[in-house]
């Protein structure tokens, strides 16, 4: 499987913080908020990573994150030339996805819970073995807001409805989903909008047509934050600072993921952390090398 963070859009819903910026490299508490998708996919094992963006953003998008050599994995990058959809990403990533699975993320999502990672990586493992696609739910009080997933006792999709005015589930889709190799194919047929994109959930349609949509769902215990407005993008860097206070560990932390994982060794956390250094982040790092 390889992964893919989308970091284009428009964000106008952060506006007008996001007028002159992209709104993944604002910081969510003490890191950009980019960070925190790619961990995701860092933890599940993904070391291919394609990141997707505006063509005024993409150099942005390198000087944050090089080619991820510093951190033992291989960043590719892309230009999407407008916001044409969360699909139209799949599209771009084309010749970069070639015969695999993919791992799509949205680059404002923050994910966190004890566990998560282990579902996630059986929902990979599953893709992998026998195709199909997962979404995964997120229980919220107000799902007249989000794409929802109604499902049976059994745990199967039934639908998916996008802001539904009477919602069926208090089952939200986030910002995460797992393809075999057949959406590139999929989200070409599709026709945009009447907003003028190619939707995600015209594509997990598809797959919920042809009987190969999955779901698991991420219940208490779970954090799930989409920070594209400035309360979400509050809540998620509160969070994110009560959690890391608390425990005295971070969350996102690129270079920590790398280091544990086996991807680098000693030496380079040690050579990451030094233009860090005036920073609780390059000490966290340089503790993390030392311990
Ligand atoms: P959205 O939050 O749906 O859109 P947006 O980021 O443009 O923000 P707003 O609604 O405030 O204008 O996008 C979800 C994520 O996907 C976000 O991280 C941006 C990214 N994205 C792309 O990379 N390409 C796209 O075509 C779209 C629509 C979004």
């Amino acid at each position: 499987m390889k992964g893919i963070i989308l970091a284009g859009g428009s964000g106008t819903r952060l506006y007008p913080t996001t007028v002159a910026v992209n709104k993944h490299f604002l910081p969510i508490y003490n890191k950009p908020m980019i960070y925190y998708p790619l961990s995701v996919l860092m933890l599940i094992g993904l070391r291919d990573i394609l990141l997707i963006s505006n063509p005024e953003d993409i150099d942005c998008c390198k000087k944050c994150l090089s080619d991820g050599s510093g951190i033992g994995i291989r960043i590719s990058y892309r230009v999407q030339e407008r916001p044409e959809g969360l699909a139209h990403g799949l599209i771009v990533a084309e010749d970069f996805v070639g015969d695999d699975s993919v791992g799509l993320i949205l680059g404002d999502n923050i994910f966190f819970g004890h566990g998560l990672f282990d579902i996630l990586v059986e929902a990979k493992m599953d893709i992998d073995r026998s195709g199909g696609a997962y979404v995964f739910g997120y229980y919220v009080h107000d799902p007249e807001r989000y794409g929802i997933i109604e499902v049976d006792e059994s745990g199967r999709v039934l639908s998916l409805t996008e802001k539904p005015s009477h919602p069926n589930s208090n089952w939200a889709g986030v910002g995460l989903y797992f393809y075999d190799n057949d959406c590139i194919g999929i989200a070409k047929n599709l026709l945009p909008s009447p907003r003028g994109e190619i939707e995600i959930t015209s594509l997990n349609q598809e797959y919920l047509k042809a009987g190969k949509l999955k779901t698991k769902l991420l219940g208490r215990g779970f954090a799930w934050f989409d920070a594209g407005t400035h309360d979400s993008f509050l809540e998620a860097g509160e969070f994110v600072a009560a959690i890391e206070k608390r425990t005295g560990l971070m969350l996102g932390c690129i270079e920590e993921i790398a280091y544990r994982k086996g991807w680098i060794g000693r030496e380079q956390l040690l050579r990451l952390a030094i233009p860090l250094e005036k920073t609780d982040y390059g000490r966290y790092l340089k503790a993390l090398a030392e311990e």
